[in-house]
């Protein structure tokens, strides 16, 4: 199972965002863009697991002490810049760093049972598209540049743990546990 730990955005969130791609869409580039039904904050991948590994991490993930909290998706941008990009994202507001130390929570709950703690530091955001070749991009970038996307907010209670199936089609996610912060 590949499985990753993240927090879902609310429809209507997810709808004012695929009015916010829709005219890159139609862009010649070879850019992968994420459905609105898939977009997510990751908040930490886990990769290939076994069925035997399974019950250790819903308990790490089970023991995260945090309240519920509000998020702002705002601002857009590239990494590692929107010169030379290779993934589109949105950005995410987060004054207190509330998402930051949920995702490092988990991160050091689930090194206790065995894996690796992360290299780099969490950096929040939401993946909009992924680069598959550059030609064609000059235009999309210019045109990322100048577009804004209207600030969202929305209450995080609860974060997932979701299998990812990949398909040539792209990827299926399927949310495994529900874990509410309280
Ligand atoms: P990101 O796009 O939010 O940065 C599900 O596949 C999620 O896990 C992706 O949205 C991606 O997060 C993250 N992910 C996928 N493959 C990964 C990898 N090899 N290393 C780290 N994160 C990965």
């Amino acid at each position: 199972m590949r499985l990753f730990l993240a927090v879902k955005i609310p429809n209507e969130i997810k709808e004012q965002i695929a009015e916010f791609l829709q005219p890159f869409l139609d862009s010649r580039a070879q850019v992968k863009w994420v459905e609105p039904k898939n977009m997510h904050l990751t908040l930490k991948f886990l990769g290939e697991i076994r069925q035997e590994q399974l019950a250790g991490l819903k308990d790490a993930a089970c023991e995260i002490a945090c309240e519920p909290f509000s998020l702002t998706l705002s601002g857009s941008g590239a990494f590692p810049d929107l010169r030379s990009p290779r993934v589109f994202w949105i950005g995410v507001k987060d004054p207190e760093k509330r998402l930051t130390k949920l995702a490092e929570q988990l991160d050091y709950n689930i090194s206790q049972i065995g894996w690796e703690r992360e290299k780099k530091r969490f950096s929040p955001h939401l993946t909009l598209g992924r680069v598959k070749d550059r030609s064609g991009l000059a235009e999309v970038c210019s045109a990322f540049a100048q577009a804004e996307f209207a600030p969202a907010e929305f209450k995080v209670d609860a974060f997932y743990l979701v299998e990812s199936q990949l398909r040539p089609s792209g990827p299926i996610y399927t949310d495994l546990v529900r874990f509410t912060l309280d």
